[in-house]
């Protein structure tokens, strides 16, 4: 049986697509899952990411596949790469406009992380109105959200009102992120009891309930 194709897309540049699509990856590892990255951004910051984690780890490939494509060539690549994984996440570039339909095409859900601010939100009307379009479920993700800050509950209704889902689970605004993702890592190994862990596991599982 073939695996869900998972994409993380979002106009805006510094959203989060990347930082979500390591965390995601590695916490869907869980269990022995077979896991797959497509990185689709020229800009190659996924790909910098794992080719650091195999010159750390030696071999990263394990129960962890990589692969990048250009936007239009990410349906094909996806599919082969479902073909042996269980999931597979295709990181996406900004302003991917409609050169960016294949990786939505291929998509079983399409993640937008967004950061609290309408700027932000404005920005993901495209992604959303092109996942709408290809009828594709959309999982909304905060992301760097700061601890009990207004605009993020504003935010979160904004988002219902547009008839959006918005995943329960918030990733905060934590220098873990970006430390793990400099060194090849992601949150849930360096440090598994860290509430960044805890937030990147909990948006793994809503991620598998939203494929059921
Ligand atoms: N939750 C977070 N907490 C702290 N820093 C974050 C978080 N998410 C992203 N960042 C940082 O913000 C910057 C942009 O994130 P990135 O994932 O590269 O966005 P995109 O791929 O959408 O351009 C990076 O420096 C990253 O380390
Ligand atoms: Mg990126």
């Amino acid at each position: 049986m073939a695996g869900k194709v998972i994409t993380i897309a979002q106009q805006k540049g510094g959203s989060g697509k990347t930082t979500v699509t390591i965390n995601l990856a590695i916490a869907l590892r869980k269990g022995g899952k077979r896991v797959a990255i497509l990185d689709t951004d020229p800009q190659g910051s996924l790909g910098r990411w794992f080719m650091t984690r195999c010159e750390r780890l030696g071999d990263a490939k394990p129960g962890l596949g990589f692969r990048t494509a250009s936007a239009w060539g990410a349906r094909y690549e996806a599919r082969e790469l479902a073909k042996d994984h269980d999931y597979v996440l295709i990181d996406t570039p900004p302003k991917m406009g409609v050169d960016g339909r294949p990786a939505i095409e291929i998509a079983d859900l399409v993640v937008v992380p967004v950061s609290p601010s309408p700027l932000d939100l404005w920005a993901t009307e495209p992604t959303l109105e092109l996942a709408r379009g290809e009828k594709k479920p959309i999982l909304v993700v905060m992301n760097r959200v700061s601890a009990r800050a207004r605009i993020t509950r504003e935010i979160r209704q904004t988002l219902k009102k547009l008839d959006c889902k918005c995943a329960r689970t918030s990733l905060g605004n934590r220098v873990l992120y970006a430390e793990t993702s400099g060194n090849g890592w992601s949150v849930v190994e360096r440090r598994p009891k860290s509430v960044a862990a805890r937030e990147s596991t909990g948006l793994a599982n809503e991620v598998k309930r939203h494929l059921v």
